[in-house]
């Protein structure tokens, strides 16, 4: 275990996801006592609350990488200026029971990638939202909307010069809100 173990959700199932990649890119800029595990949650069963009293596996797991982390990660591409149903899905899954929420006053952050020019806005302002109401501390600057272009990644799935000192000055600020919220 490290020092500030992070859970990440990435909000596409898509295997050449961008959000995937950049979640991937973005580990490799935090220092090294912090550690970034992207939970599963494509196999999540779609919310129902008559199983509130008897979760499956995949989220009785769900909630327990949650509990276990010191910080959370968002990064979620915009479906149809919202955020993806399957990311929905999840927020629903680890807010239940009531007055059983796993989200609860984990430090957060939140960014996204999308082939549209304003970059997650939407989906991210719908996202706090709902955090908000999960009672997760979200960094609210800098915010991070990411234009997919050509050029984002190199071969090896590291941001390109482009994006990379930004995308880094995010980290940065991520890394230094856990680390305030979190504790030691
Ligand atoms: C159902 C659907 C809705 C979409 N809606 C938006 C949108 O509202 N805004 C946007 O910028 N891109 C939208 N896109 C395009 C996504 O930005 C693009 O598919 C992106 O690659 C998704 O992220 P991913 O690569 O991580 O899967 C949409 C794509 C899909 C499949």
């Amino acid at each position: 275990m490290s020092k500030y173990d992070i859970a990440v959700v990435v909000g596409s199932l898509r295997k050449d996801s961008f959000n995937r990649k950049l979640a991937n890119a973005l580990a490799q800029l935090a220092p090294a006592d912090f550690s970034f595990k992207q939970l599963e949650i494509g196999d999540l069963p779609l919310y129902n609350q008559d199983d509130d009293g008897n979760p499956a596996p995949s989220v009785k797991r769900l909630k327990q990488e949650i509990l276990s982390a010191k910080g959370l990660l968002f990064v979620t591409p915009e479906y149809n200026r919202s955020i993806p149903g399957v990311l929905k899905n999840a927020l629903d899954h680890a807010s239940r029971p009531y007055g059983q929420n796993a989200w609860a006053g984990k430090p957060a952050g939140v960014i996204g990638v999308s082939v549209g020019a304003i970059g997650t806005a939407l989906a991210q302002q719908h996202l706090r939202n709902v955090l908000a109401y999960l009672d997760v501390p979200t960094m609210g600057q800098p915010e991070a909307f990411l234009h997919m272009k050509e050029g984002m990644f190199d071969a090896q799935g590291n941001l390109g010069a482009a994006s990379r000192d930004f995308v880094q000055k995010w980290m940065n600020g991520y890394v230094a809100w856990v680390k305030k919220l979190a504790g030691a």
